[in-house]
């Protein structure tokens, strides 16, 4: 057995504090705000399906490997790479796999505390009674007035990056370990209220086909891109944020089954919040592809026609500006950890500058809701036409930058660390080791390259040369 290291940002003083954190990251506007509107965006059924495929034969996997290297290297996931590169005679470039995370957790949290600003501003607008009997149409215009006025939007925007640093700060053991307890629970309890309202909107079947009867022709190769990088996303998986609280567990703690358990809540909670929101969708007659703003529009109007609306709205929007937050702590702490461990700043200071950078890259995303929402910037690409700003970081970040980011940690989890590395510090049976490793080295990486290849048009032609 190898000389065990220790982190010098700490440890989780349990499993359970480990589980909690873990799920809070991989919990958060992800499943509630995300993968309804890029559900609707890309046709219902069959993106689900090809999301559900990408979780068990990817993002399993991936996540177990991330846990694992981080648990060994014990460190920021740059020095967690370049360490363990080296034990295992891998080459040093391995670092920069860690610096791609970092640029994607940098990216995301941008735009996902401009997004955790709208949920802070309709903890408000629920808790005011303004949802209150309203038709559609009028829950409609109260989203549309606040997304048009960019210094609200900034405000909110400030205010949720602000918590995050604060928390941050206060390093990995602290506060939210106890807000994630009452808050899961208390979350799928109003999930699951909100799927009783809908079963009662009249639409409840049209969701439900909506959501699970796969037509394959509606599946584009950018859609299934988009359902694998949302995988990842939604997992936090592929920059280093479920690699980094991985160095941070305890050596006795099972890796495969803390694995699986975040993974099924986390597609549980994704495919409630579905349910609640595609039926209101054709009850009220929007658009699936409405686009970012889909739960903001549908959820409010169940708020303000159901007893008790008013105090549950309320409280809804309260637990989703905490499990965003939950999230978008772990999305800085890559970069903070390896600030503090390279430049020997403070946790303080670390997070306070990575805060700023952040806050500063987001009022692009702020402003890409009002001043430039119709500057797409890369309109000539096509597919692009629309895309703004804000879709364009999103599109970077999670359907490239993390996929590719997965891609190399399963190659350097499968093929760069050794069996007997791998083998010490996951701890499975024998055959679950044998499956691990298996998807890891081959159908995991050999899925998103296809993906890739797909999107870049060359898997037809090829198609068509061996006369498949
Ligand atoms: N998983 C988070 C969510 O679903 C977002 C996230 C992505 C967090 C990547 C950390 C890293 O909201």
């Amino acid at each position: 057995m190898t000389a065990q290291r220790t982190s010098i940002h700490g440890q989780w003083s349990s499993r359970m504090a480990f589980m909690l954190a873990a799920a809070g990251s991989a919990i958060g506007l992800g499943n509630i705000w995300k993968f309804p509107y890029i559900t609707g965006q890309n046709g219902g059924g069959a993106f689900v399906l090809t999301y559900l495929v990408c979780i068990a034969l990817v993002g399993i996997p991936v996540m177990m490997a991330e846990i694992m290297l981080g648990r060994r290297g014990r460190q920021s996931p740059i020095n967690t790479l370049r360490t363990l590169a080296a034990e295992e005679g891998g080459s040093r470039r391995w670092q920069y796999l860690g610096w791609g995370g970092v640029l994607a957790g940098f990216i995301i949290l941008s735009y996902y505390s401009v997004i955790a600003g709208w949920a802070l501003a309709y903890v408000f607008r629920a808790a005011s009674g303004m949802f209150v009997a309203a038709s559609p149409e009028q829950i409609n215009a109260i989203f549309a007035a606040l997304v048009a006025d960019p210094e609200r939007l900034l405000a909110w925007h400030t205010l949720f990056m602000a918590m995050t640093v604060i928390v941050v700060a206060r390093g990995v053991r602290s506060g939210l370990e106890r807000a994630v307890k009452f808050m899961m629970p208390a979350l799928l309890i109003i999930l699951l209220v909100l799927v009783g309202y809908a079963m009662n909107s009249g639409k409840f079947m049209d969701g439900y086909h909506y959501l699970f009867d796969a037509d394959f022709s509606r599946l584009t190769g950018k859609g299934i891109l988009i359902a694998l990088g949302h995988a990842f996303f939604t997992l936090s998986l592929g920059m280093g944020a479920i690699m980094v609280y991985g160095s941070y567990l305890p050596q006795q703690v099972s890796i495969g089954r803390a694995t699986v358990a975040i993974a099924v809540l986390d597609t549980v909670v994704a495919l409630l919040a579905g349910l609640a929101i595609f039926p209101l969708v054709f009850a009220s007659g929007l658009s699936p592809a409405e686009g970012p703003g889909l739960v903001f529009k549908t959820l409010p109007i169940a708020f303000g026609h159901m007893p008790g609306g008013t105090l549950f709205g309320t409280l809804f929007f309260i637990l989703l500006v905490f499990a965003a937050w939950t999230s978008s702590i772990s999305l800085a702490e890559p970069a903070v950890a390896w600030l503090v461990e390279n430049h020997h700043m403070t946790r303080v200071k670390a997070v306070t500058w990575s805060g700023i950078a952040a806050w500063l890259l987001g009022i692009a995303s702020v402003l890409s809701f009002n001043r430039w929402s119709g500057f797409a910037p890369l309109a000539v690409v096509p597919g692009f036409e629309t895309k703004t700003v804000f879709d364009l970081l999103d599109f970077l970040a999670s359907n490239i930058l993390l996929p590719l980011g997965g891609l190399l940690i399963a190659l350097f989890a499968g093929w760069v660390m050794s069996r007997a590395s791998s083998a010490e510090e996951l701890a499975l049976g024998n055959l679950g080791y044998r499956i691990w490793r298996f998807v890891l080295r081959y159908v995991a990486p050999l899925a998103i390259l296809l993906v890739f290849l797909n999107l870049l048009g060359v898997i037809d032609p090829l198609r068509r040369i061996v006369g498949l």
